[in-house]
């Protein structure tokens, strides 16, 4: 089998589901906000050939944002990656996706399982290392892409909503499993985030959560954190191209609704006040996730 350096992918943590329209974008985007924030040397890669990742930094109309270019060369051809990276932010390198990767699943076809499952794990490893997290933003749908992110991955997190359709992406997630185990039989399962929680709907969730439970057999996978329903904020911060964590510190220091109201202030830089809520949900997820990684890590040092 081809030799890679796992070592050097330890940190790579693939944020799938099989199902559309999860919040993996929005958590890649925004994990790596607060990762960054803390000091973290945080990679961020966009397998979506709808390429909107870019677009939670503000920065998908640069005039350098190469729609997926290079990825997908890496990808069919294992052309270097390394020159490829955009930085976004102060401790935050992207690596663009977008319309160039919708040919990259019919190519990988191709290849042979082996090939195709590790294409992305070579084309990291170079540099992966030089990060203290990489995070994959996984496609909808494309199944190659989606086992090309497992077989980079250390760990996987899982976004699920809390309706039927969305938990049945559960299930294929653990089908992507087990097609990948045999080329890395290091992935494993870092946690499932409850994602786009109405507060008011107190039932449904306690319906996903006993789902949830009964497909893994414990409470155990599941992050404690949820993240909530705001669509106002999120809307604001896709319009001006801010992460949710820019957006609380501009809401502090902005005017605040009442000063609009009178008047004092322009509602043009008003932010919905459920930002300071929503900040908060990504900020203990992400601590939760710290915390696992941890915890990984200290039971492989002891093992
Ligand atoms: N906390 C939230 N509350 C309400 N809406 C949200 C929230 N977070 C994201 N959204 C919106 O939900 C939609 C889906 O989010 P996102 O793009 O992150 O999901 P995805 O799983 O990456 O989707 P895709 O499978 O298409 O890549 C987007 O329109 C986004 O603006
Ligand atoms: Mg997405």
């Amino acid at each position: 089998m081809t030799q890679l350096d796992r070592v050097a992918l330890e940190r790579v943590i693939a944020v799938i589901n099989g199902k559309g329209g999860v919040l993996k974008t929005f958590l890649t985007a925004n994990l790596s906000g607060f990762f960054a924030a803390n000091g973290y040397r945080v990679l961020v890669v966009d397998l979506d050939q709808q390429g909107s990742l870019a677009r939670d930094y503000g920065v998908r109309d640069d005039d350098d944002y190469d729609h997926g270019k290079a990825l997908a060369a890496a990808l069919m051809v294992q052309a270097a990656l390394t020159n490829a990276r955009k930085s976004v932010r102060e401790n935050i390198d992207l690596i663009p996706g977008g319309r160039h990767l919708s040919g990259v699943s019919g190519y990988l076809m191709t290849k042979t399982p082996e090939q195709a499952i590790l294409s992305l794990a070579q084309a990291l490893e170079p540099f992966a290392g030089e990060y203290d997290v990489v995070l994959l933003d996984g496609p909808p749908g494309d199944q190659a892409i989606q086992n090309a992110a497992l077989g980079a991955a250390r760990w996987a997190i899982i976004p699920t909503k809390s309706d039927a359709t969305s938990l049945d992406g559960l299930e294929q997630v653990n089908d992507r499993f087990e097609q990948v185990l045999p080329y890395n039989a290091s992935i494993d399962l870092l946690g499932v985030v409850l994602t786009d929680v109405d507060s008011s709907a107190k039932a449904i969730k306690r319906k996903a959560i006993r789902q949830i439970h009964d497909m893994f057999g414990s409470d155990e996978p599941l992050f404690k954190s949820v993240i909530r329903h705001a669509s106002a904020v999120v809307q604001t911060a896709r319009d001006v191209g801010k992460l949710v964590l820019e957006l609380e510190r501009d809401a502090n220091d902005g005017p605040q609704w009442w000063e609009i109201r009178r008047g004092e202030a322009s509602s043009d830089t008003y932010i919905p006040s459920s930002v300071t809520g929503l900040a908060g949900d990504i900020h203990s997820l992400a601590s939760e996730i710290v915390e696992r990684l941890a915890a990984g890590e200290s039971e492989e040092d002891g093992s």
